[in-house]
């Protein structure tokens, strides 16, 4: 289905946006692939109906719960206590430069099985693949080199598996038929900025919101039970990603206003999100809320296949964040954060003070 037309439908309200992306046979996904197919490839975010479930059926396994257990302890932690070691005897950070930016992309390459020391590179090609649609000419160039890069690490894996995603991968297969090249890159071009972009705007928030509230960051140091709540308001109250596209399948309505088959519809989850009918004064951050369930994830055939992921890289990067750097609070010097963006919505900066201690590494040799 093409867009038509140079209208744009934007679903705002709870029930309405629940309804749109629960319902792919009248407002599909495949305006997904419009935008994002040059530069990510053939992607599961842009295919509907017996297609998309095949694909997903074929990557859902690798992001249950139960699998994903063991990389709290051989890959997660570590990655973050590395981040956090570096600036822990500082007593002053950036935290978006010196940890959120870095940390998922170094998890999600791990994962996938790409050499960790280039995360660094693979978060800067994200960024330049997922901004293709404003900056075409370096999003291609992103995309032919993340393709570029990977390509022997695919010919190695599929000579010999190993324990890792990219593996999995390259030996699913659906009725007997492996995924097509294409396939597989999509997938990969979409995996490493869908878990890097999103991740790091999600922590940012939580970690903007605490330090805009002292009292609940006071809380929640205190009892570290408290960050599950602390995660799933700053989803709710700050939506990473705010927007999901869809295109209209056919003539229909939405509240009233009619929608023109080919309309083109931007489902607004980070409105419904703080929509009054349903939460108690939405603007306000606050962990206490009895009504904790978001759309943050979406909902429906395409809801994030990572949310699991997501929620266990943000309890365990925060926990030690908090943990290791006692006494964390804005830098008065500095302007107050600010949450930006429209397609994921983050801090841009969070320069912080807190009370200096010695790296892991050091305190051992004390
Ligand atoms: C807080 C972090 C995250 C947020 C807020 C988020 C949000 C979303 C949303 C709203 C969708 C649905 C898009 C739609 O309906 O068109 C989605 C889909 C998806 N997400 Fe996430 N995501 C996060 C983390 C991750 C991570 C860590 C990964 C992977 C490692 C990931 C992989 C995906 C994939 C593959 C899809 C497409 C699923 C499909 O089309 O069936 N996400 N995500």
């Amino acid at each position: 289905m093409g867009i038509t037309g140079g209208s744009l439908f934007q679903i705002t309200r709870w029930d309405d946006v629940e309804h749109a992306l629960r319902d792919p046979q009248t407002f599909s996904s495949a305006s997904n692939l419009e935008h994002m197919a040059p530069y990510m490839g053939e992607l599961i975010l842009g295919m509907d109906g017996n297609e998309h479930r095949e694909y997903r059926s074929l990557v859902a396994p690798a992001f249950r719960a139960s699998r994903l257990a063991h990389w709290e302890d051989a890959v997660i932690r570590p990655s973050i206590e590395m981040y956090v070691d570096e600036i822990a005897p500082l007593g002053r950070a950036e935290l978006v430069s010196d940890i959120t930016r870095r940390f998922p992309a170094r998890v999600i390459c791990a994962i996938v099985g790409v050499p960790v020391e280039d995360s660094a590179q693979f978060q800067e090609w994200s960024e330049l693949i997922n901004g293709g649609p404003m900056h075409p000419k370096a999003g291609m160039a992103a995309s032919r080199a993340m393709r570029e890069y990977l390509e022997p690490l695919v010919e190695a894996r599929r000579a010999e598996p190993r324990a890792d995603l990219l593996s999995d991968l390259v030996h699913a297969e659906v009725d007997g038929e492996h995924l097509t090249d294409e396939r597989l890159y999509g997938f990969l071009r979409l995996l490493l900025p869908a878990g890097a972009e999103t991740t790091y705007r999600a922590m940012g928030n939580a970690l903007t919101a605490l330090l805009l509230h002292p009292d609940v960051m006071e809380r929640v140091v205190a009892d570290r039970d408290l960050v599950p709540a602390l995660i799933e308001e700053t989803l709710r109250w700050e939506t990473p990603v705010a927007q999901v596209s869809r295109v209209a399948t056919t003539d229909t309505d939405v509240a009233g206003c009619p929608i023109p088959a080919g309309g083109a519809v931007a489902v607004i989850v980070g409105s419904a999100d703080r929509e009054a009918t349903r939460y108690d004064d939405g603007e306000r951050f606050d962990i206490d809320r009895s009504v904790q369930t978001h759309l943050a994830f979406g909902t429906g055939p395409h809801q994030c296949l990572g949310m699991h992921l997501a929620r266990l890289e943000l309890r365990v990067g925060l926990d030690v964040v908090l943990e290791r750097l006692p006494n964390l609070r804005l830098d008065p010097a500095a302007s107050p954060p600010v949450i930006e963006g429209l397609a994921f919505r983050g801090p841009t900066s969070l320069p912080v003070l807190f009370d200096a201690s010695p790296s892991a590494a050091e305190g051992a040799i004390r």
